[in-house]
């Protein structure tokens, strides 16, 4: 599957992914510049991105964990996921997102 993902300075890149693996670790293992510093436990926010309109209502809902993370965020949008927290699988193959703001 491949996602299509903006980067901080507005370069597109198109991932290959593997429909194991969280978005985050995506992302990272790419070597796209995220974070992650909690490595997926949905404690840190540094996986913080933009999902397309689009792509928003395919994505399983946020739970309670999510929202309180995103919370303490900075510049949340209502598009805005923790990518950790988005398990990618085929019905996601061609999902498009741009990484928020450090
Ligand atoms: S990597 Fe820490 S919340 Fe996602």
């Amino acid at each position: 599957m491949k996602i299509s993902i903006i980067d901080r300075e507005g370069n597109k890149h198109i991932l290959e992914a593997d429909n194991n693996s969280t978005l985050m670790e995506v992302i990272r293992d790419k070597g796209l510049d995220i974070e992650a510093a909690c490595g997926g436990c949905c404690a840190c926010a540094t996986c913080h991105v933009y999902i397309s309109d689009k792509w928003l209502n395919k994505l399983k809902q946020k739970d309670d964990e999510e929202e309180s993370m995103l919370d303490q965020a900075f510049d949340v949008k209502n598009n805005s996921r923790l990518s950790c927290q988005i398990e990618l699988s085929e019905e996601l193959d061609g999902l498009e997102l741009e990484l928020a703001p450090e």
